[in-house]
């Protein structure tokens, strides 16, 4: 593969309303991201992904914008913005922004104005159709029908997520061009590219025809329809040649759907994107990662081979992004590790087996801390749209009220937008006020102030791993080398990186028990570990539980 400058970045993703409030309304800010690069700066990371900060009822926090141009009010001003940029360019930061173009606010003016004026160009923005019922049966993502009526009219408009996100009707020219005058005026901004939202929606299947229905509500998941559908290359195709070829940017999209073989068309040297999320190893414990009663059991062979699968499909057409954490899943030490969560040596093999992978890391803020979920003990503590979805359908489904609620709690998006904690005061010391949502309980123990300069911590294990990666004596290997699966025991994940000049292998007990692993050569230098003393034995290691090794042979 070509090489590309963004191939050397550490993302950090920033979830702006729980980061740092610096105007005391229990909200975080742009001002409160600014204040704390000098911590982002000390962590090593180069680049920073801020979810939506644009201007929004915040229905869904953010992602049900009103105002592409205009920054939310509780978030600051545009000026907040620039400096935000400025400083952190200061210290070499990145700023990538999220780009959400498949669906607006209903308070958009444009919608608005398509209500006020079926006759108006705004209403073939979004999709509408009469009637005096739903068109067909299609579930949205956040639950009920994909179709809201009008009141006082017999139409009905679409939307993929919640209600108060209707979709932009991409077969529309002029809506298109729109959008390109709104991406390119953030690209000229300044700003180093975007991570682009549920891009694999913009195509519809156009016969709107009833599936079999997949659920108690005798709705069918809209996904099967209304996701990467036949036709949305030449969608996608033009937004790349329309916006991000015009400038020296990374695009990094959310395209659940996209089958491996297609990942040419999306990620190749053509494709449409920098890079794409692969989910399959984040929603390895449900049986799709918008249902999540229906839990699947799974051992670390799964996740070894949903990773190493990803792995090795995405390194024959291009880059991988990887993550374990973002703000729709629950914390990786709690969903990975599970009895272990609190270990802190679990948590820091979990964290470097999937940050020397092949492809750009992304951390989620506080997963550097070690964080764990947030059991709630009622579901009126959830903020999240679809945890309170979910809570109905799996009681729908069946279960009972205790089980909807052990669903929600083991996968709610709220897991993961708890406030930052900084350190052990009050609320953290995220902000003055009550936060927007609850503290976790385990922020007087887990939190950035103490874990910073403590030998051990998780915190500075992430700075040290950061810094090997970037700085260290294998840099170009860990970096730019290839991989591929090592056998290993059935709790280890195990892999090699190499170029033509050096070879590094990597091993990852995920499990608590001891494990015996072969050594490719018995001269292998140790350049990295986890835990105790690494123990060899003529050409076997021996791994204490959840220990990470790393060789490295020429
Ligand atoms: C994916 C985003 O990550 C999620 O938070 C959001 O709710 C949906 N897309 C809809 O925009």
């Amino acid at each position: 593969m070509r090489r590309q400058w963004w191939q050397e970045e550490v993302v950090y993703q920033i979830y702006p309303k729980s980061f740092y409030d610096s105007s005391g309304d229990g909200v975080g800010d742009l001002r409160g991201i600014t204040e704390k690069l000098d911590y982002l700066e000390d962590l090593g990371i180069t680049m920073i992904w801020i979810c939506p900060m644009y201007q929004s009822p915040m229905d869904d926090n953010g992602y049900d914008i009103s105002d592409y141009m205009g920054i939310a009010p509780e978030f600051g001003t545009m000026e907040d913005f620039d400096q935000l940029v400025r400083e952190a360019e200061r210290r070499k930061i990145k700023i990538m922004l999220d780009l959400v173009i498949n669906h607006t606010s209903d308070e958009h003016r444009w919608f608005q104005r398509a209500l006020e004026d079926p006759n108006s160009a705004c209403h073939d923005y979004y999709i509408f159709k009469e009637g005096d019922r739903e068109p067909n049966n299609w579930r949205s993502v956040f639950g009920g029908s994909v179709w809201e009526k009008i009141p006082g009219r017999d139409e009905y408009y679409f939307h993929s997520f919640g209600k108060k996100q209707p979709d932009l009707n991409w077969e529309n020219p002029a809506l298109r061009e729109q959008l390109y005058e709104i991406v390119n005026w953030w690209l000229k901004k300044g700003i180093a590219g975007f991570r682009i939202d549920a891009i694999t929606f913009v195509k519809k299947d156009l016969t709107w025809k009833s599936r079999e229905a997949d659920g108690a509500d005798g709705l069918s998941k809209c996904t099967k329809s209304s996701r990467n559908q036949p036709g949305i290359g030449s969608f996608l195709h033009e937004l790349r040649e329309r916006t991000f070829d015009r400038y020296p940017c990374v695009t990094v999209a959310e395209a659940p759907g996209v089958a491996y073989g297609e990942l040419g068309d999306f990620i190749g040297e053509e494709g449409y994107f920098s890079m794409i999320f692969d989910f399959r190893a984040a929603d390895l414990d449900v049986a799709s990662g918008s249902e999540w009663f229906k839990r699947v059991p799974w051992t670390v062979e799964d996740l070894r081979e949903k990773i190493m699968t990803s792995q090795t499909e995405i390194q024959k057409y291009g880059w991988s992004a990887n993550f374990i954490e973002n703000h729709d899943q629950p914390r990786a030490a709690s969903k990975y590790l599970r009895e272990a969560q609190g270990n802190p040596e679990a948590v820091k093999t979990l964290g470097a087996m999937y940050f020397f992978l092949r492809g750009l890391p992304f951390i989620y803020q506080g997963q550097e801390l070690g964080m764990v979920n947030f059991e709630r003990k009622s579901i009126r503590e959830f903020d999240d749209l679809s945890s309170t979805d979910q809570y109905r359908r799996a009681m729908e489904e069946g279960y009972s009220s205790e089980e909807a609620l052990r669903f929600v709690n083991l996968r709610s998006r709220d897991n993961a937008r708890t406030p930052f904690p900084w350190n052990k005061d009050r609320y953290g010391g995220f902000s003055r006020t009550k936060p927007w949502l609850g503290m976790t309980e385990e922020y007087p123990a887990v939190n950035a102030a103490d874990q910073t300069g403590r030998p051990g911590s998780v915190l500075e294990f992430y700075r040290e791993m950061i810094r090997f990666r970037q700085k260290g004596p294998c840099r170009e290997c860990l970096i730019y080398g290839d991989i591929e699966p090592v056998d290993s025991s059935r709790e280890v994940i195990a892999y090699r990186r190499y170029t033509e000049k050096e070879t590094v292998y990597c091993w990852f007990n995920l499990g608590g028990r001891e494990t015996e692993e072969k050594l490719p050569e018995v001269s292998a230098k140790l350049i990295w570990k986890t835990g105790g003393e690494v123990r060899i034995r003529g050409n076997r290691l021996l791994l204490e539980p959840y220990q990470s090794v790393m060789v490295r042979t020429s």
